[in-house]
């Protein structure tokens, strides 16, 4: 991401951004240096949603603002469709984004980390997420920690792959695709 980021940033003009490396949960700047903070789609897998969220708040200004998306917990960006699949054959799968998984859940967590005020806007999902995601989500649910799928249920997923790869092109799951509200844009003000 960096790579592609300082080649978008090479020739365009730009000279005041400073590209880092770092552990978006434990960044080292001054308290009250930004004017605002934004996270692209990354909040919902963090480890710890409301540490980071303290964090961001000291490092704004007073009247700063933090802007970050996440998604409903139902969502199929979160792996609903795996989630509930993988149960009907006895395997857990760990939700995700549970935190920030409802606009009320959004708007208590930012007040108790500090934040004066949040607005959260509902888009429906399918304005950012095609059905092939579905499939990519499988992918990273296998690799990904985050999904909590214990070593013995992996292997029974992947032999469980064109059941699941089925479900996700069926009617029914690409109409529950379209209808989804499940696209969060939140911003809260210090
Ligand atoms: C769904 S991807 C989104 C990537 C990119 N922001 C985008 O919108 O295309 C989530 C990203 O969050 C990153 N991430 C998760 N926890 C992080 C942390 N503590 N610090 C920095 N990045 C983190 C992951 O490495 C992953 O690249």
């Amino acid at each position: 991401m960096l790579a592609q980021a300082a080649a978008a940033l090479a020739g365009s003009g730009l000279d005041n951004l400073d590209l880092r490396l770092a552990d978006a949960e434990d960044l080292d700047f001054p308290a009250a240096s930004f004017d605002l903070v934004t996270c692209c789609n990354a909040l919902s897998y963090m480890a710890a949603v409301s540490a980071a969220l303290r964090r961001w708040h000291a490092l704004l200004r007073p009247g700063g603002r933090l802007v970050f998306n996440c998604w409903a917990e139902n969502s199929h960006a979160t792996g609903h469709l795996l989630r509930s699949f993988a149960g009907t054959h006895g395997i857990f799968v760990s939700p995700v984004g549970h935190d920030t998984g409802t606009p009320e859940r959004c708007h208590a967590l930012l007040a108790e980390t500090g934040y004066s005020r949040s607005e959260v806007i509902v888009e429906p999902t399918s304005k950012y997420l095609s059905a092939e995601h579905l499939n990519d989500v499988l992918a990273s649910a296998l690799k990904s920690p985050l999904f909590g799928i214990a070593a013995d249920d992996v292997i029974r997923i992947e032999a469980l792959r064109n059941e699941y790869l089925e479900a996700a092109r069926s009617k029914e799951v690409l109409e529950s695709l379209e209808r989804e509200m499940g696209a969060y844009f939140v911003v809260a003000y210090r």
